[in-house]
């Protein structure tokens, strides 16, 4: 597909190694057309395939995409079930395709709280993409940036009772070593669609100096336009880390 962003993203070169998403908007995307919430769901599953796909087409290696929060948990019964049975939907559908196009799924939360069913769709899907070499992708579900931390905190402790740490060798290394995204760099870029200015409880760690881009778009209609737009405003930030630049 040609796109001039995509053309101005390839010729500035530098690539966000990691995009996180959180995908929001799905409500108010239905409530704006006078139709039920879990049909604002169900338009938003198809823009995830829409925002891999632009990921690849833009050469990111690692996308991260928020699909259901430990808090989500506390909606109605039937809209947590529409939710699990779309997660559901999706795995069984789409793991051929991602398979083929090179995408490793990696699924991060808190997956006991997920039914059966669900449990061995998402299984599935990262059984079958095992080995994809173009993009890393993780969903996390059931998950919770505080849950996450707390979690680490225990692997730790319980390191150190078995002997195999020192609490005096706790480190930013090892508690990032005990979080759900081992091994990754953390994301570069943050975008949320729907407008709100808020994490909720997203990679509370991992987004220390993350550059953050809202757009108002809201997820059923977010494209890979959209991520494009996102990328080249990246591409125009200034990243200090807390350092001073020389003049
Ligand atoms: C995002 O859409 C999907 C999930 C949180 C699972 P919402 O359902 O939060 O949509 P809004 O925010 O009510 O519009
Ligand atoms: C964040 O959206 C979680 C996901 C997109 C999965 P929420 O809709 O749950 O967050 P709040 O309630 O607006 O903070
Ligand atoms: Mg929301």
């Amino acid at each position: 597909m040609t796109s001039d962003r995509l053309d101005r993203i390839r010729l500035h070169g530098d690539v966000p190694e990691h995009v996180a998403v959180i995908m929001d908007g799905n409500g108010r995307w239905a409530a704006e057309r006078g139709l039920p919430r879990h049909l604002g769901h169900r338009e938003g599953m198809k823009a995830v395939l829409e925002t891999i796909e632009g990921a690849l087409e833009a050469g990111v290696g690692i996308l991260t995409l928020f699909a259901f929060s430990t808090e989500n948990w506390q909606r109605p019964y039937q809209e947590v079930s529409a939710l699990m049975k779309l997660l559901e939907l999706y795995a069984r559908k789409e793991r051929d395709e991602l398979a083929r196009q090179g995408v490793e799924v990696h699924v991060l939360g808190e997956l006991d709280r997920l039914d059966e069913v669900a449990r061995r769709a998402v299984d599935s899907i990262v059984t079958e993409t095992k080995g994809g070499s173009k993009l890393r992708l993780n969903l996390t579900i059931s998950y919770g940036g505080r849950e996450e931390i707390v979690r680490a905190a225990k692997l730790l402790s319980e390191r150190v009772r078995a002997g195999e740490l020192r609490a005096e060798d706790i480190d930013e290394e090892a508690l990032e070593e005990s979080l759900f995204t081992r091994g990754l760099p953390p994301p570069d870029l943050l975008i949320r669609t729907s407008g709100e200015y808020r994490i909720s409880n997203f990679m509370l760690w991992q987004l220390a100096y993350t550059e953050i881009y809202i757009t108002p778009v809201f997820r059923p209609d977010f494209t890979r336009e959209h991520l494009f737009e996102a990328i080249l405003d990246y591409q125009r930030r200034d990243r200090r880390f807390g350092r001073v630049v020389a003049p």
